[in-house]
């Protein structure tokens, strides 16, 4: 190592990937395996642009509001996926279509990123966690000592999330999911901040023809190998 440069490695496994690769299902259960906390923090963008379209229409294109309640935002993240804000259960209100179509023009506010890029790594340090997104292992922890790019085919994609939304009892029409993914894909890979890309030291999982049981296998695996995280020795439930 140049100069006896010692690399301090976070305890965090980051989760990066597109929409519907089925992030949070995995994240969450490699979380729950491992004892580590777990932190969704698409959910975070999705709350505040869930709180902006409640506000008038014509303050919702507000950078400084965004970024004011972006910076305010104390949102409270169950075990079980469960998403709370000011006392509120917002779990399925911010998974609304309506929600996914308008989060894109939050998450391409660089001051909006900032505040919640500040938050996520504050959640990230006090204990090991395991945090998904887009920017996960190139910005918010590029120094994450286990990055993962989880990826699988665009029909794939698609038939998960119109899966994921009649399990949750939402009306699902193919056609318009796959235009909002596909829609919300292209933005995630262009935005200026914090764009979707695989971080040079990330594991890519490509999961188009494998279940998640079998992607909470690999990761948890590679976690336990990782001297960072100490897990070495330990048996596997
Ligand atoms: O993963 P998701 O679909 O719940 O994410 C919601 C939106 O937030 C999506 O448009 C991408 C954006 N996002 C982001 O820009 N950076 C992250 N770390 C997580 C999500």
């Amino acid at each position: 190592m140049p100069g006896g440069q010692v690399i301090h490695m976070m305890k965090v496994v980051a989760i990066d990937g597109p929409v519907g690769v089925g992030k949070s299902t995995v994240a969450a259960q490699v979380a729950a395996e491992l004892g580590f906390r777990h932190l969704d923090t698409g959910a975070m963008y999705r709350v505040v642009a869930w709180k902006l379209m409640q506000l008038p229409v014509e303050q919702q294109d507000n950078h400084n509001i965004m970024a004011d309640l972006a910076y305010r935002l104390r949102i409270s993240l169950g075990a079980s996926g469960e998403v709370t804000v000011d006392g509120h259960d917002v779990t399925d209100a911010i998974r609304d279509e309506a929600v996914s179509r308008f989060v894109s023009r939050v998450a391409d506010v660089r001051t909006v990123r900032e505040a919640l890029v500040a938050q996520q790594r504050r959640i990230g340090s006090e204990r090991p966690a395991v945090l998904e997104g887009r920017d996960i292992g190139t910005v918010v922890f590029p120094d994450a000592a286990c990055k993962i790019y989880l990826d699988a085919s665009p029909e794939v994609r698609v038939e998960r999330r119109v899966a994921q939304l009649r399990a949750s009892g939402r009306n699902a029409d193919r056609a318009e999911v796959r235009a909002n993914l596909m829609e919300r894909d292209a933005r995630d890979r262009v935005r200026p901040w914090g764009a979707l890309r695989v971080a040079e030291d990330a594991t890519i999982v490509d999961s188009t023809c494998f279940d998640e049981a079998r992607v909470v296998e690999i990761i948890c695996a590679l976690v336990r190998e990782n001297p960072v995280f100490g897990l070495h020795g330990v048996a596997a439930p």
